[in-house]
């Protein structure tokens, strides 16, 4: 085998964001740009001469063209083996598990998630490390250093391999795993939750519907919820993956994922509805005429976890990121349970489950998970939550009213405005900032305001700190109003604005939350000056 050694140059702006780098196809397509990022990753990892890579994607356009490249470079650079999902296909999750599974040295994941897909769209790769996780700051970084001052890559001349068929191959003297993406990934679902209980409810007077939203989580719930589980053929909606997800913005939530939701808030609505992302890590569960909020799932998902066979000998701990509301406090304060806070991505979960301190963790941004694998998984969150109404037997509705009986209920909202000029952005949060000093001890939307801060996060673990991870205006009663820009974004600048108001008494629970929260949106945009400053006067989505 010749291995070449290409001569390149630097491209401005190849920095991992919060998770991984994310650019339109065409920044992808221009020639060395892939490579250049590919072996800048290579240069920062480490010795992982004769050791193994997983490759994989959601299925998006370019998705089996950067395979290839990559297949190329990593014989090139020495692995001695890769795992490939068949027709390129793996889940975050899954790829994450056969990872972790195989004992990979590490895996290269290409999606931008949630963000649309197509010649014209988005495209994204990011690197996870051994434990399965999202490369850590410090590699990230590694990684973004190697991009600005590298001169050639490697690579070997060689055919592309068919990846339409599973088994052994050889490429440039390297062995090639084509694996089917899904059959561990239902295995290791089996072992988690009663799968018996969750056939006998689907087999039961009980209908659900999942949207697989023309993305990567098709042919995983094609499998397990109709195949293995015995769901109607039908159950899964859009379970093609389609290398443009059929136009659409495949993120679960109440915006993008209407075509659910319609069917959820529709006449004979089922009593279950969920939906996945691009790649298969967020979920939105809703139950008949009934959203579910990302804050409450979670917490209601540590309150039952004792139910689940997989979670039955009890849970280590709890960790949400600090826009997501506090409800899943509560419930680790009554288990006796250590909580942490960490800011936006899931990468600041890795340690605390790697140390064994928590084991389920959840963001506001529709992700949940364990430490089953090392990213949020939206299929598991599905059949965690499919599981619950197995046992308990109860609508959906009923157990979210009952947990904030118990618990109170954390009000919750998210407003962002997408799209918004760079500049204007900034100095939204700035204009905050600016009032750390004045604002507490004043009276905002009929609450005293306590503190005020940029949120910053010592990892318990490893001791390294992230500052600037948000704006934050907590109140003397709980209530939080929290602004950040968006990390994932492609285009502009996205501003999210989270808002919070804790409710104790179970006869002020049952109001939308727009309206329960009407004083703190407004208290948020006269602090902030957003109109003014961006010309908006209403969010791209609200959540
Ligand atoms: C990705 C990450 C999540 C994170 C989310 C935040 O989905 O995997 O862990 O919560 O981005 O995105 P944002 O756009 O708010 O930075
Ligand atoms: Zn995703």
């Amino acid at each position: 085998m010749k291995i070449h050694t290409i001569a390149t140059e630097p491209f401005e702006g190849q920095r991992p964001g919060t998770s991984g780098l994310r650019k339109k196809v065409k920044v992808f397509q221009q020639p060395h740009y892939l490579e250049n990022f590919v072996q800048a990753v290579f240069d920062s990892i480490g010795d992982f001469q004769g050791q193994t890579l997983v490759v994989g994607g959601d299925g998006r356009f370019y998705n089996l063209q950067a395979i290839q490249t990559i297949l190329r470079m990593a014989a090139a650079n020495g692995f001695s083996r890769v795992l490939v999902g068949q027709n390129g296909i793996l889940s975050t999750p899954a790829a994450s598990n056969v990872i972790r599974k195989y004992r990979a040295y590490g895996g290269l994941i290409l999606s931008a998630s949630h963000n649309p897909a197509g010649p014209d769209e988005d495209f994204g790769i990011k690197y996870n490390i051994g434990n399965g996780g999202p490369a850590p700051e410090g590699v990230t970084e590694a990684i973004f250093e190697q991009t600005r001052k590298i001169e050639w890559y490697q690579t070997v001349e060689c055919d592309d391999l068919d990846l339409s068929l599973a088994g052994n191959f050889e490429l440039a003297g390297m062995q090639v795993e084509v694996i089917d993406p899904v059959a561990d990934y239902a295995e290791l679902m089996q072992k988690l939750f009663d799968f018996n209980a969750i056939r006998s409810l689907l087999a039961d007077d009980f209908s659900m519907a999942f949207d697989a939203m023309h993305a990567v989580t098709g042919p995983y719930a094609k499998v397990i919820i109709e195949d293995i589980l015995g769901a109607p053929a039908g159950t899964v909606m859009n379970g093609e993956p389609k290398e443009d997800f059929g136009g659409g913005h495949p993120d679960p939530n109440l915006t993008y994922a209407h075509e659910l939701v319609e069917i959820l808030y529709g006449d004979d609505a089922p009593d279950f509805g969920a939906a996945s992302d691009g790649d298969g890590d967020r979920n939105m569960i809703l139950g008949n005429h009934f959203f579910v909020t990302p804050s409450d799932s979670l917490a209601i998902m540590a309150a039952n976890a004792h139910l689940i066979p997989g979670y039955k000998n009890g849970i280590n701990g709890v960790a949400r990121s600090m826009p997501t509301s506090a409800a899943a406090d509560r419930v680790a304060e009554a288990l006796g349970l250590e909580c942490f806070e960490t800011p936006t991505g899931w990468k600041f979960f890795g340690n605390l489950m790697d140390a064994g301190r928590v084991t389920l963790c959840g963001e506001e941004s529709f992700g949940t998970g364990s430490d089953h694998v090392r990213e949020k998984d939206g299929l598991w969150a599905v059949l965690f939550w499919l599981n619950i109404l197995a046992v308990r037997q109860e609508s959906v509705e009923a157990i979210v009213v009952e947990h904030w009986q118990k618990f109170g209920r954390n009000y919750y909202s998210r407003h962002d405005y997408e799209g918004v000029d760079s500049a204007a952005a900034e100095q939204v949060l700035q204009n905050v900032r600016d009032q750390f000093a004045t604002l507490p001890g004043q009276m905002l939307a009929g609450r005293k305001v306590g503190k005020c801060d940029d949120f910053a996060y010592t990892d318990p673990v490893d001791g390294s700190v992230s500052t600037n991870q948000g704006v934050r205006v907590l109140f003397d009663d709980g209530s939080r109003l929290i602004f950040r820009l968006s990390g994932t974004g492609t285009s502009g600048a996205t501003i999210r604005i989270y808002l919070e108001s804790y409710e104790a008494d179970a006869d002020k629970q049952g109001l939308d939350a727009q309206d329960a929260l009407a004083d703190m949106i407004a208290a948020a945009n006269e602090i902030s000056g957003l109109k003014q400053l961006t010309g908006r006067d209403k969010p791209t989505v609200i959540t």
